[in-house]
C-alpha cells in the first residue's frame, strides 16, 4: 500500500530547522547548520559512510582507542565519570568503558532521545553493573549535570568524531570553554581529524558509491518532508571539495537549473549554479589544536596518533 507522506504546508516557523531554513533561503550566501542532517534518515546514511573504504577516520579512531584505551583508562583513574558529547550509536566509548577501572557513572548526552535511548538500552546489555544517566540535552548549550555524591574520581569528557571539526571554530572555543568549566579538574579526550592530502579528503567526501551525495541531498529531503517546501532533488548536485587557505572540507549542494522553492507562503527564486552551503568539517594540525585548547583553558597532551597521522585523540587536562 502506498501511502501519501503528510505534508505540513504552513509549518510554524518556530521549529529551529523551519527557522534555519527560512534564513538559508533568504540569506547569501545560503548556509545552513549540518545539524539539521541528522533526521533518523540522516543517522542512518551517517552510519552508512562511517563504513566507506573511503572514509578513513571512524576506523582510524576506533584503531586509536584499540590500541591506547589500557593507557588512557590509567589516565582517567578509578571510579571515573565518563561524559560523552553527542553520543550517537555508543561503539567507540565501549572500548574506553572495557578498559576503566570501575566506573563511577557514564552519561551519553544526544540531542536526539530515540537514538539515545535505544543506544543506551543496547549498551546496559552488555555493562549491565554500569551506573548509566542517560542525558537528552543540546550539548552546545551550557549543562548541568545531577551531581553523584558518592563518586571520588574525576569527571572525564569524551568528544569523538572530529565532530568538533564541524564546529565553527569561534563555536569550537566556546565548547572547549564550557566543557572546561564542566569537567573542572578532570579532562576531556577529544578526536581531531588532521591535515592531509587534499587528494585523500577528497574522496573521503566524494565516495564512489554516493552515500555522501545522499548524505548531504537528505537535507532537501528532508525539507519537503518536513516543513512542505517542493525543492526539486534530481536538480541539485552534492559538491564537496578541501578549502586549503581555511582548512576546512566544504559541503554545498549546487542547484542545475533555475528554479523556485515554497516555505508556508513565501517563494523564493533560486538560479542556476547557485549554492546552499551545508557543511564545513575543519581539519586540524598538532599545533593548532594545542592553541584551540589552551586559548579554551585546557592543558594539552598527551596525544594519541595513528602510525599514518591522519586523526588524533587527544587528552586536554580541564583547570581545577
Ligand atoms: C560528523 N562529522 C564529523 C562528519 C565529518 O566528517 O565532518 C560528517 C560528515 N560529513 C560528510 N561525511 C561525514
Amino acid at each position: 500500500m502506498f501511502i501519501q507522506p503528510a505534508r505540513q504546508p504552513s509549518t510554524p516557523i518556530s521549529n529551529p530547522f523551519a527557522q534555519d531554513m527560512l534564513a538559508a533561503l533568504r540569506n547569501r550566501p545560503r548556509w545552513i547548520s549540518p545539524k539539521h542532517f541528522y533526521d533518523a534518515r540522516g543517522s542512518a546514511l551517517f552510519e552508512q559512510i562511517c563504513a566507506l573504504p573511503e572514509y578513513y577516520p571512524t576506523r582510524t579512531e576506533l584503531g586509536i582507542l584499540q590500541r591506547h584505551a589500557s593507557e588512557i583508562a590509567a589516565l582517567m583513574g578509578e571510579q571515573a565519570e565518563l561524559i560523552e558529547f553527542g553520543a550517537g550509536s555508543l561503539r567507540k566509548v565501549r572500548l574506553l568503558l572495557n578498559a576503566m577501572r570501575a566506573p563511577a557513572r557514564f552519561v551519553p548526552i544526544d540531542i536526539s532521545g530515540e537514538f539515545l535511548q535505544q543506544a543506551a538500552r543496547e549498551l546496559r546489555q552488555d555493562f549491565p553493573r554500569l551506573n548509566i544517566h542517560s542525558l537528552v540535552a543540546d550539548y552546545t548549550q551550557p549543562l548541568r549535570l545531577p551531581s553523584l555524591p558518592s563518586s571520588q574520581g574525576r569527571r572525564i569528557g569524551f568528544f569523538p568524531g572530529s565532530t568538533i571539526g564541524n564546529f565553527q571554530p569561534r563555536e569550537a572555543e566556546d565548547f572547549l570553554r564550557m566543557a572546561a568549566r564542566l569537567l573542572q579538574g578532570g579532562a576531556l579526550i577529544l578526536g581531531v581529524d588532521l591535515i592531509k592530502s587534499p587528494d585523500m579528503l577528497h574522496q573521503a567526501y566524494n565516495d564512489a558509491q554516493g552515500i555522501t551525495a545522499a548524505f548531504n541531498l537528505n537535507l532537501l529531503a528532508r525539507a519537503n518532508r518536513e516543513l512542505g517546501t517542493d525543492f526539486k532533488l534530481d536538480q541539485f548536485a552534492h559538491y564537496a571539495f578541501y578549502n586549503a587557505p581555511q582548512q576546512r572540507v566544504e559541503m554545498h549542494l549546487i542547484s542545475q537549473c533555475r528554479q523556485t522553492v515554497r516555505l508556508n507562503h513565501w517563494r523564493f527564486d533560486i538560479a542556476e549554479g547557485d549554492s546552499f552551503h551545508t557543511e564545513n568539517s575543519y581539519k586540524f594540525t598538532l599545533d593548532g589544536l594545542k592553541r584551540l585548547a589552551t586559548q579554551a583553558g585546557f592543558t594539552p597532551g598527551p596525544f594519541w596518533i595513528d602510525p599514518a597521522r591522519l586523526f588524533c585523540l587527544a587528552w586536554l587536562q580541564a583547570p581545577a
